[in-house]
């Protein structure tokens, strides 16, 4: 019994099915659950194994445990960050929303460190500042030691175990179930045991995590292959500022896993070969704390002008060893463990060797504030998807705009999470029933695993490695840290020209059971359309705006560039189109954009 010779198709039907088991993905179904409703939660791997656990330094909200702090400062720090590209609504609401958000986690059982009077504790953390940028630092970032995202995890796969929440784990999702316009619910694959599934829903929302392996260096785990993009790109519906991927400063030099902000939040800091402290001519204020593109920018600078370490100058040092021992493994254990294990390096004792690596997504499925994902014409009406939710870093808010602030990431996933379950609610109010479902909508899921498997090995076969190293490669050197024009153009002529091989990828496990090379397969989908998109929607964007750095035009031009991109595939071909940054927030008044200095 297999897929060619007999797709027996399972069907279940829930109130929501969320396809992902991060962060988001499982504070959405809490939320849920607890309100009895059958929630299914799809998962690829084990839910305790999403990247959510990766996250180290923090969740940030103003509670104004170590000094005074305001949602508001907060909102303004946000919006200076994503450098006037992030939506002044959707941003208002998460700051907002964020002290209650996490001492809504603290009471769920979050172990969060604590200070000596028994708060919770809070560290500094990258382009943090107090009274709108003119009192100084401010302390923002809530933490776990540095394994918040683990504690976060843990804590909320717990709770939804409590609740009764429908776990689906190591099932990947082939399809969305789209009909007249709505979303109904996703066609899965069981890994392990080889049928389809087929989930109908009345809402379905998209918690898929980050695209960070569309680059060859990442702090992203081998997860992270964008598959909620790749699953609407299918669908032909937008993606929302793909252009825009974070470099985090502190990747360690050669292999990419992340050293954590929070070393230089508890007062480590950036050195090049002469042991300048160079950060402090590029950010004369914050130095080291400078928000993430301005600081990966500068380590950039340093390596091409010469002054990067090692025998290659290719990284520069990050010097943590003047804070202690007691400090070191009390507060930063994790990095501590990560820069022995992949630098051979005792940090307390020794510097880390570390270089900018791909670490965010901050582009992604294009939702409203409420998480309901829409799509725009070329009018640039906004239309919202009935039915289909996304959150997290799948999605785009877009509350992080050009540039995300380290610890605003583990906040979005759980106050969208909140959300996305709040919205839903409503939804339901009004729709009892599943809708009846023309048996069309599932055969697209199945012919993405039938064609892989009845591919046939030729002289020009590529495997599905060399496929994915050559695209992965080539987005590192035409897409990385500074671009320009001609590096980018010649960079979209090859992706486009490697898309054409795709059709060449064999794979040689042809069985249905646990195919790893038919999950890898799927992946290089979703990752190649979005690397496609990325490229495209870079090379389109003439001005330089938080992580899209551009040589050959150095300035943000707001005039013409403060506009979000959206990109699709139609027959393959890829298509731009743009609409407004949302400059009006809820209750305040709007942010106009500045100049940024840190
Ligand atoms: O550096 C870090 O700990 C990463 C935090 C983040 O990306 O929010």
């Amino acid at each position: 019994m297999g897929y060619l010779s007999n797709p027996e198709i399972i069907h279940h039907f829930h109130d929501v099915v969320i396809i992902g088991a991060g962060g988001a993905g499982l504070r959405c179904a809490l939320q849920l659950a607890e309100q009895d409703l059958r929630v299914a939660v799809i998962s690829k791997v084990l839910p305790t194994r999403s990247h959510t656990v990766a996250a180290q330094g923090g969740m940030n909200a103003a509670l104004g445990n170590e000094n005074d702090d305001h949602w508001h400062w907060h909102m303004y720090d946000t919006v200076k960050g994503s450098d006037y590209l992030g939506d002044q609504d959707a941003i208002e609401y998460m700051c907002r929303a964020a002290p209650k958000a996490v001492l809504e986690l603290e009471h769920y059982g979050v172990p969060f460190s604590r200070t000596e009077s028994g708060h919770i504790y809070q560290r500094p953390f990258g382009g943090q500042s107090r009274q709108f940028g003119t009192g100084g630092q401010a302390t923002r970032t809530c933490a776990a030691a540095d394994r918040t995202g683990h504690a976060i995890l843990q804590t909320m796969y717990q709770q939804n175990l409590k609740v009764g929440t429908h776990f689906f784990e190591e099932f990947m999702a082939l399809d969305l179930l789209m009909q007249d316009g709505g979303c109904h619910g996703v066609m899965a694959w069981d890994i392990a045991q080889g049928q389809h599934h087929v989930f109908q829903a009345k809402s379905v929302v998209l918690a898929t995590g980050g695209a960070g392996r569309v680059f060859k260096t990442t702090t992203n785990a081998h997860i992270c292959t964008g598959d909620g993009g790749g699953l609407i790109l299918q669908a032909g519906l937008q993606m929302e500022d793909m252009e825009f991927f974070q470099f985090h400063p502190t990747g360690i030099a050669g292999v990419g896993p992340l050293i954590s902000e929070s070393v230089r939040g508890e007062g480590g800091y950036l050195i090049n070969a002469d042991g300048e402290r160079f950060m402090e001519r590029y950010a004369p204020t914050a130095k080291d704390l400078a928000s993430r593109d301005v600081v990966s920018r500068a380590i950039a600078i340093e390596i091409r002008e010469g002054r990067g370490c090692g025998p290659a100058k290719d990284h520069v040092l990050l010097k943590l060893d003047h804070l202690g021992e007691t400090l070191i493994r009390e507060r930063l254990p994790n990095i501590h463990e990560l820069a022995m294990r992949f630098a051979g390096v005792d940090c307390i004792h020794a510097p880390i060797p570390v270089v900018p690596t791909t670490h965010y997504t901050m582009g992604g499925i294009p939702t409203n504030r409420w998480t309901e994902v829409v799509i725009a014409d070329d009018q640039q009406h906004e239309k919202v998807i009935s039915g289909l939710y996304a959150i997290g870093e799948a999605a785009c808010a877009s509350v992080h705009g050009a540039n995300r602030l380290g610890g605003n990431s583990l906040l979005e996933i759980i106050v969208f999470g909140k959300a996305c379950a709040k919205q839903i609610m409503k939804q339901l109010e009004q729709q009892q029933y599943h809708a009846t479902l023309d048996p069309d909508c599932w055969q697209r899921g199945f012919h993405r695993i039938s064609k892989w498997l009845k591919g046939k090995k030729t002289d020009t076969s590529l495997s599905t490695y060399d496929f994915r190293i050559t695209m992965q490669t080539l987005m590192q050197d035409h897409f990385s840290v500074y671009r320009t024009h001609d590096v980018m153009r010649e960079g979209v002529e090859k992706l486009e020209a490697l898309a054409k091989q795709l059709e060449n990828v064999y794979i040689e496990d042809q069985s249905y059971l646990f195919n790893t090379a038919l999950i890898e397969a799927l992946e290089l989908e979703h990752l190649l359309a979005l690397a496609r998109i990325t490229a495209t929607s870079a090379l389109a964007r003439e001005e330089s705006r938080g992580a899209h750095a551009r040589d050959d035009f150095p300035e943000r031009d707001d005039a013409h560039w403060m506009k979000h991109t959206l990109a699709s595939l139609k027959d393959h071909q890829i298509q731009l189109h743009y609409k407004p940054v949302r400059t009006a927030p809820i209750s305040v008044a709007t942010f106009p954009p500045k100049t940024r200095v840190y």
